[in-house]
């Protein structure tokens, strides 16, 4: 938590950050199109909520479920505010008019988000969790590439809570395959094979958009989002295997105290 878009893109910062003239065309539509993914977060917390509130649910998933949806509102509550600030960002610097650029969204909302992965919670998470990188390193790239000093601050906020929304999903599917991380990896390899930037089948002319997305942020690299999870859960690895050794045979600890 911590921060607010009320804050972030206030008069005062308009007044003496702000630098939106040195936006390009593709760099403009980048911002757009971040904008328009955030903003479907009403579609997906609706998909999200219907799966872990299904009455059908075995008792002790539900129990499981309640205790998960404790993180749950605290993280659509950090995921709103990006589609917030953008949208605060896009009109108060003068870039889109209001009614257009409310139009935009409409039109982009109403574009109906299924959960992919409904009922394979593991596969799911894994998603999840690869999702939140891309934005994490995506945000980071964009606000590395553009010349606008508020946009970079607002894009290192967002990219910030990506990044701790992506070591929430890390660490969750990390501890339920302490005793097989090789199954966790092979996961990861499956669903990492389809995935793409979130939501991108849901915007009109998606080509177009993601097209704009990579030329805005040439820094970003999409293979990074694979390479970033499937490192951690190596490195989880030769963590567990340490430990598993000391348990075993205590003199072989670790060197260095
Ligand atoms: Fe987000
Ligand atoms: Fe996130």
């Amino acid at each position: 938590m911590g921060w607010s878009p009320y804050d972030l893109v206030d008069q005062e910062q308009m007044r003496t950050l702000a630098r939106p003239e040195r936006l390009s065309e593709t760099q403009l539509a980048a911002v757009k199109t971040v904008l328009y993914v955030e903003d479907h977060l009403p579609g997906y917390l609706s998909e999200y909520l219907r799966v872990m509130t299904d009455p059908e649910l075995p008792d002790d998933q539900y129990i499981v479920n309640r205790q998960a949806l404790h993180y749950t509102f605290r993280w659509v509550a950090e995921e709103d505010r990006h589609a917030h600030v953008l949208e605060m960002y896009l009109k108060r610097s003068g870039l889109v008019t209001q009614p257009e650029l409310e139009a935009d969204m409409l039109r982009e909302r109403k574009t109906a988000y299924i959960f992919p992965y409904d009922t394979q919670m593991v596969e799911g998470f894994v998603y999840l969790a690869l999702q939140e990188k891309a934005t994490h390193l995506y945000y980071r790239a964009l606000a590395k590439d553009l010349d606008e000093p508020l946009l970079k601050a607002i894009l290192s906020r967002m990219g910030a809570d990506e990044a701790s929304h992506g070591a929430f999903f890390y660490d969750l599917l990390i501890k339920c395959h302490k005793g097989d991380l090789d199954a966790l990896a092979r996961k990861v390899s499956a669903v990492a094979n389809d995935f793409k930037m979130p939501v991108q089948s849901n915007l009109t002319n998606y080509r177009r958009q993601i097209l704009s997305l990579m030329r805005a942020a040439p820094s970003y690299r999409h293979p990074d989002v694979f390479t970033d999870m499937m490192n951690t859960v190596t490195k989880a690895a030769s963590k567990y295997g340490r430990e598993s050794l000391v348990l075993i045979t205590p003199e072989l600890g670790p060197f260095a105290k």
